[in-house]
């Protein structure tokens, strides 16, 4: 099993054999290492710095590990499971995230055993979006300017916390230390709301303006149970609806309850399961 360097002669045909895989390496547009064994293309290690996936501070390197699934259950998987931790600490990365189906159970054994760590585990669910819904008059929706996002995330991380979310609740720590090129990169790409019933923010909203994705949505916890969150998500699937989006799609955490029945109530179905599993490289020096 050998890396081979993104600039490297052999790296594009070995890239172009697994197009999934090169759609995202292409697409983060970070430099990234195929691992293949012989002709064969195995996977991917992208390199990038925090944040990322706020596994660690901004700042820290990291890396993103791609499997491609048709090689999950290869013999060979362990030799590329080492590979690619060979080359996170010979590179100095503090990590390696990497994310596989629940389905593929002996490749995430495989990942546990070379010292790889549960960190995720959620569901990918869908609706259609067949319909519009009546509006909430009872709260109201203000879409946050961009030098509100840091208060955004304030907000948001107050109203997050203490879910059964492990991978967000470790993402957390650091959402209030993300510097402002990341915050101008996210209002971009985000459409965020701050949901106020008078005068008091209840709850965070946001959803994605190119995909018909929800990222995140919360109500504070002293106004749980009240209504807000069927509204929030209405609103949400109207905004993707009104955005010609045909489906709306989020991520949840397995072993949040309020949330994947709230998103059931709604028809959502759970398309798949997915785990991320962390390695850290104790080796790693933090320059
Ligand atoms: C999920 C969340 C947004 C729901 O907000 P809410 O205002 O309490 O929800 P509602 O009062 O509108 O309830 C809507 C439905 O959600 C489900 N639900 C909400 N809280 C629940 C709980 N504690 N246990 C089980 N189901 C619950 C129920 O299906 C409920 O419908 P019902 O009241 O007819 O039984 C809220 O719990 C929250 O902010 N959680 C933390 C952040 C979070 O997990 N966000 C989702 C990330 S994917």
């Amino acid at each position: 099993m050998k890396a081979y360097s993104h600039k490297h002669p052999k790296a594009s045909p070995l890239i172009n054999a697994i197009p999934g895989v090169a759609d995202k390496a292409r697409s983060m547009n970070l430099p990234y290492w195929i691992i293949a064994h012989d002709n064969n293309p195995f996977g991917i290690v992208i390199v990038g710095q925090e944040p990322q996936q706020l596994t660690a501070p901004p700042g820290t390197p990291v890396a993103l590990v791609t499997l491609e699934p048709s090689q999950a259950s290869s013999g060979k998987l362990p030799d590329f499971i080492s590979t690619a931790t060979e080359l996170v600490t010979e590179k100095n990365l503090a990590n390696a995230l990497v994310t596989i189906s629940f389905k593929h159970r002996r490749a995430v054994r495989q990942f546990l055993q070379a010292g790889f760590e549960p960190f995720d585990d959620y569901y990918l669910m869908y609706r259609q979006l067949s319909q519009r819904w009546a509006p909430t008059t009872e709260l109201r929706f203000e879409s946050v300017k961009q030098r509100d996002t840091h208060e955004w995330f304030k907000t948001a991380t107050r109203f997050l916390a203490g879910t059964g979310d492990t991978a967000l609740n470790h993402n957390l720590q650091y959402m209030l230390d993300l510097p402002d090129t990341f915050l101008t990169r996210y209002h971009a790409s985000e459409i965020l709301y701050f949901v106020a019933k008078g005068d008091t923010t209840i709850g965070i909203l946001d959803i994605h303006g190119t995909r018909g994705w929800i990222g995140n949505m919360a109500v504070d916890p002293l106004s749980r149970r009240q209504g807000y969150g069927k509204q929030i998500l209405t609103f949400a699937l109207n905004q993707l609806k009104i955005r010609g989006f045909g489906k709306a799609g989020l991520r949840v955490h397995v072993n949040n309850k309020p949330a994947c029945q709230l998103y059931d109530s709604f028809g959502f179905k759970k398309t798949a399961r997915l785990k991320r599993l962390l390695w850290w490289n104790h080796r790693y020096i933090a320059s």
